[in-house]
């Protein structure tokens, strides 16, 4: 047997400068879903993530806490471990550059340099950043009101001179910009490489200072006690010391080293794509695969970070919505690549819409026909009530859904990859109300029609189950319990290698809603900080009341006033049931935006089956007084069209609008 092809994959480690938010999960997921989705392909594969703890910075935070840096790191480690945990991180190791394992290669490395003259002892002067620990060249600064700051965080910067070790870069940049050129795919997304020919390659390198003597908190130089590591020798060695470079038990080395990719957020890019390869040829080792460079997940305008103290912290939002919709929220929101804004809204929206709507609403209306129809055993396929028109596109888009999955994930297109999946969601969606199931339902002979849609559905679910695993590690059991489906082999992706592969006679079992819907008005207000004592409202300035001019109404007439005194709106529908004891009552429940909800009544049961209308965006009347009917206060009206036959019969249509268009938007 071949060995299997390895994958290795990367965080940054993160600075423990305190508890870690979600812009650090954000990444960290990115990289446990990219190892689920090679893992299940059949990689090899291996998972590093860790924190960074050197530092002055560290020494500083521990020294308020009133702990030594040691046991501050020590703290944070324990509760960055537990949040990956909460997460459903599956790293294969979390290396620590407190550890010994760490420091003894670190102090390894750094001798080499100095041996082999890639390291010299100088003097450093220049401008230093304390909170982002960087010295800044007086280019590299920013203007802002009038004063030089520090450009990644905007915060002044001090003069600083003293005695330090320095990297010859300078000698190897020639090699990295033919390498940058020559090697397209090292940095990703390619603006980014660009970014450093430009701004950092080409103008010309610096030498980088690697060692300190200002703090202690550090590794040290083993052959002069006055220095200890600085930064980024120490930094970004941890992704070959975790794997045993460099001791006499290097076998994960050998096995993983180059990484297939690191991934960083956008402005740790320059250290993986200049300092990291030079080190690396320095060495007389591979450069990494790729180093991928992602944007920031901004609250507001601003990066959300430890030091302006605009964070948001998972726990909360996994304790109440669970970690799959928090999952997909960070993987399916914004490209990766981009920059995105955090908001508990458009997370709140994007679980109603895709997870409670489009894929919850799917699976549970699918299962319930299944059960309603056919005693709850997915039926077989019946070649004589084929509808070429309507399956065949399904079947066909959905099969070649792993390939364009597939695809996107190569190139970490995570939200990309979900939106494909999405595609094929809604157009099971599309494929209920083109087939009408309950139409089908109500006349024997079309039983084998009635029995290849539901089929059709099964197996799009299944592939869909299984294809959003690695995003969404719960969702798949959850919903291969309520199919039936109990084969392992029908949950892997070989198993999607051919559409059909569900077998007639599973049972399904209709269970709790995936997603249960929510009410975004309240959950927003549950997730608010506690605000502080409101103010009293300032009174309302009053207005001179003008008399408005009388406009006389012809006869027959409504004034344009009284119309609007009629409150139309959108409303989407979130479910909608037949009324138990009634022959002719509907009872919906209504979506009409911002986490307004809505039960209302309609006598329209002789025209649609419940599951016909759910997702559909109807028009109704708001303001009517509420109105009980069989014990259920209804509030409000649905607007239909009724045409009058000339055998005395009805035929009625509910309004709906053209287009999509957000529920509860006024019409008139
Ligand atoms: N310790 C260095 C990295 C050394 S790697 C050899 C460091 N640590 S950090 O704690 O500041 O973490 C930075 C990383 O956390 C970013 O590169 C990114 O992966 C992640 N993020 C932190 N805040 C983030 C956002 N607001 N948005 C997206 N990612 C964020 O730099």
């Amino acid at each position: 047997m071949p060995d299997k092809k390895t994958y290795y994959i990367t965080t940054p480690i993160y600075y423990p400068s305190g508890n870690m938010h979600i812009g650090h999960t954000y990444t960290t997921v990115a990289a446990d879903t990219m190892t689920r989705f090679k893992k299940m392909q059949g990689y090899d594969t291996y998972f590093l993530t860790g924190l960074d703890e050197h530092g002055q910075k560290i020494e500083k935070k521990a020294q308020e806490a009133g702990v030594t840096p040691q046991e501050y790191v020590d703290m944070i480690a324990v509760e960055t471990k537990a949040l990956w945990k909460l997460m459903d991180i599956e790293n294969d190791d979390f290396i620590r550059t407190t550890e010994e394992r760490h420091m003894k290669i670190v102090q390894k490395i750094f001798k080499q340099f100095y041996d082999q003259g890639d390291i010299y002892k100088s003097e450093y002067e220049g401008m230093y950043c304390t909170p982002c620990e960087s010295f800044w060249t007086p280019t590299q600064l920013v203007d802002k009101d009038g004063e030089k700051v520090c450009p990644d965080c905007g915060r002044p910067c001090q003069p600083m001179k003293e005695e330090s070790y320095f990297f010859r870069m300078s000698k190897y940049q020639d090699w990295l910009i033919d390498y940058i050129e020559t090697h397209p795919d090292f940095i990703q997304p390619a603006s980014r490489a660009n970014e450093m020919l430009t701004n950092f390659l080409r103008p010309g390198l610096q030498d980088l200072c690697v060692s300190r003597t200002s703090f202690k908190w550090g590794v040290p130089v083993d052959f002069d006690d006055k220095h200890v590591v600085y930064v980024w020798i120490d930094a970004l060695s941890n992704y070959i010391t975790a794997l045993g470079y460099g001791t006499d038990h290097d076998e994960l080395f050998q096995k993983y080293w180059p990484a297939d990719v690191h991934l960083v957020g956008k402005e740790i890019v320059r250290f993986h794509t200049i300092y990291w390869p030079i080190m690396l040829h320095a060495l007389g080792l591979p450069l990494p695969k790729q180093v991928f460079g992602h944007g920031w997940l901004l609250f507001g305008a601003d990066k959300m970070s430890k030091s302006k103290g605009n964070v948001v912290y998972p726990g909360p939002i996994v304790e109440r919505y669970g970690v799959d919709s928090l999952r997909y929220y960070l993987m399916r929101e914004m490209p990766f690549g981009a920059d995105g804004n955090y908001t508990n809204e458009s997370f709140l929206t994007r679980a109603n819409a895709d997870l409670a709507n489009d894929l919850g609403n799917l699976v549970s209306r699918t299962v319930a026909m299944i059960e309603k129809y056919f005693d709850g055993l997915v039926p077989a396929w019946d070649e004589s009530a084929v509808d070429k028109e309507l399956d065949a596109p399904l079947h066909e888009h959905c099969a070649a859904l792993p390939k364009l999955v597939e695809e996107q994930m190569n190139k970490l297109q995570f939200s990309q990859a979900l939106v494909e999946i999405w595609k094929v969601i809604g157009e099971c969606n599309k494929y209920i109300d083109a087939t009408q199931p309950w139409v089908l339902g109500r006349d024997p002979e079309k039983q084998g029609r009635l029995g290849n849609v539901l089929l059709t559905l099964a197996e799009c679910i299944r592939f869909v189950a299984v294809l959003i695993g690695p995003v969404m590690p719960h969702t798949p059991a959850r919903i291969f319990e309520q199919l039936g489906v109990t084969d392992p082999m029908l949950m892997t992706w070989e198993s999607l290698d051919s559409f059909g592969r569900l077998p007639a006679g599973t049972k399904v079992c209709k269970g709790e809603a995936l997603f249960p819907r929510l009410d975004v008005k309240k959950e927003l207000e549950a997730l608010a900080p506690k605000k502080e004592e409101k103010k009293p409202e300032p009174a309302p300035k009053k207005e001179e009341k003008k008399e408005p001019k009388k406009v006389e109404i012809p006869e027959g007439c409504v004034s344009i006033d009284e119309f609007f005194r009629c409150k139309l709106r959108v409303a989407k529908v979130l479910s909608c049931e037949a009324v138990k004891k009634s022959d002719k009552l509907l009872k919906f429940e209504l979506d009409l935006g911002n986490g307004e909800r809505r039960v209302i009544l309609s006598g329209i049961h002789k025209f649609y089956e419940p599951e016909q209308l759910l997702g559909r965006n109807l028009v109704i009347i708001a303001n009517l007084p509420p109105r009980k009917m069989m014990g259920i206060e209804s509030n409000g009206m649905i607007l239909s069209a009724v045409e009058k036959k000339e055998d005395g019969s009805e035929y009625l249509r509910v309004l709906t609008v053209d287009g999509d268009i957000a529920p509860g938007s006024e019409v008139g």
